[in-house]
């Protein structure tokens, strides 16, 4: 029998509405990991950090870190079914603690628009590809040209906020039609269709010539390469690549009907975004080194390697349009997820409707997504802590609000709710479930910890 506690929070609904399937759900999170994160990010910054160790910390980072604070931030967002700040408020004292835990939806909601700011303007570059492939602009063009094409671009301001602001107004286009009608559409067909077209580019890689130095380059670990620095680096991609450690996922949670197996979906999302992030390497590295270009170029990585490389084949006028195409796409859908608990709060805190909030929150973003347009022309120059506004707004969000937004998560989960809470929503406290709990009340915590304080270098080095 369930207790009464248990009770009432089976009977809670979703203001905004529910997932109409379990494929719905599953969809949406993909939809919403996979993204400019595995595709843009991913490689260059591997490329940075060396490759092949960075590459193993990630994955394990992945698993024993992102896999169970993803399951919490569903169970969480389910069991509360309001937007992050209202649900870790209403838990912390439904379980005995206090209302406080709000701050870590508040640090979500933060963090998100901040994100977005970014995310973004790198979204707009996508767009401004697509229109550049299909007038054929790299058809034939040498790295030296392709390169010149990139630089041009990101340093004409107008340019790139007249692309950030058609990506904010797709963006919010979708998020005020709802979680039904806006966010389930776009991302069906999405994920299937970038899955296919990586294989397709990954068939053209293969052939390069320089398969085995791509491959080489990301799975052999050199790990004198890895500074503590790096490893802070990698953990922040596995938060950033899957989503976690700002409510996004909890505010998609909460719209999961109550029979879905949390660890199944979880399971599902996290190997089709690692293996979409693997296949984006394998992709790239290869054509970084057919063309003698430097894995540790930067954010300009994936906008030089693929038209250039593409630029030579018969066809590739085409697969180029196609790609960027899938890669806006994938930012897309990534930003409805970057955008929602903003928007759940701003609906739910100050009574607005949806569409009201989407208009009032990418507004915002819109406006604060001026600092990385500059980031790449007129404040080039501005350089302070890691560099420029773009450079900052991504270190801080992903390497430290994120992974301590996924710290109190575990922590919430594994230690503030009880057992009867949790395994509830597991499913039993099975096997699996122990591991999950394990892992949230131990390994998470403490691994985050250690990488916190080694990488700001207050824990001494005792080799
Ligand atoms: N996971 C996305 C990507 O890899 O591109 C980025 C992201 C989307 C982060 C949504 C956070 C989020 F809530």
């Amino acid at each position: 029998m369930l207790s009464n506690q248990a009770a009432e929070s089976g009977k809670r609904k979703s203001l905004h509405g529910h997932w109409s399937s379990r494929m719905a759900f599953v969809l949406a999170v993909t939809g919403s990991a996979v993204g400019l994160g595995n595709v843009w990010k991913f490689p260059y910054v591997a490329g940075q950090n060396g490759g092949g160790a960075f590459v193993i910390v990630y994955l394990l980072c992945v698993v024993l870190v992102g896999m169970p604070v993803m399951m919490s931030e569903i169970l969480i967002g389910r069991r509360g079914r309001r937007n992050p700040v209202a649900t870790m408020a209403l838990l912390g004292e439904e379980e005995g603690s206090s209302k406080r835990w709000q701050w870590v939806g508040g640090m979500g909601v933060l963090a998100g628009i901040m994100i977005l700011s970014f995310y973004s303007v790198i979204a707009g570059w996508t767009l401004a590809y697509i229109v550049k492939s299909a007038t054929g602009v790299f058809t034939g063009a040498d790295a030296a040209t392709v390169g010149a094409q990139f630089d041009g671009f990101v340093g004409d301001w107008r340019a790139v906020a007249f692309c950030h602001t058609l990506f904010m107004g797709l963006t919010i286009f979708v998020v005020m039609r709802g979680v039904e009608r806006g966010l389930e559409q776009a991302v069906r067909f999405m994920v299937p269709a970038l899955l296919v077209l990586m294989l397709v580019l990954l068939g053209y890689s293969v052939t390069s010539g320089h398969f085995g130095e791509g491959l080489s380059f990301m799975f052999t670990p050199d790990f004198s390469k890895l500074s503590w620095d790096s490893v802070l680096a990698a953990m922040g991609q596995a938060f950033f690549t899957l989503s976690i450690g700002m409510g996004a996922i909890m505010a998609y949670g909460a719209y999961l009907p109550e029979e879905t197996s949390i660890m199944g979906a979880s399971g599902a999302v996290v190997t089709a975004d690692t293996l979409i992030a693997i296949l984006a390497g394998l992709v790239i590295f290869p054509l970084v080194f057919a063309n003698g270009l430097d894995p540790a170029d930067g954010p300009g990585l994936v906008f030089q390697t693929l038209p250039l490389a593409l630029g030579q084949m018969p066809g590739g006028a085409f697969f180029s349009t196609l790609f960027f195409i899938l890669l806006s796409f994938a930012a897309w859908t990534s930003a409805l997820g970057l955008m929602e608990p903003a928007v759940a709060w701003v609906v739910e805190r100050f009574s607005k409707t949806r569409a009201q909030a989407a208009i009032i929150i990418g507004g915002m973003i819109w406006l604060l997504g001026f600092g990385t347009v500059f980031s790449f022309n007129v404040l080039a120059d501005v350089s302070f802590y890691k560099g420029t506004i773009f450079l900052n707004l991504d270190h801080l969000t992903n390497n430290i609000m994120l992974p301590l937004g996924g710290l109190f998560i575990a922590v919430f989960a594994g230690w503030i709710m009880c057992r009867n809470s949790t395994a509830e929503e597991l499913g039993g406290a099975g096997f699996f479930y122990r591991i999950w709990r394990l892992l949230a009340r131990f390994v998470v915590p403490v691994g985050i910890l250690f990488v916190f304080l080694k990488a700001v270098g207050l824990l001494p080095d005792l080799s």
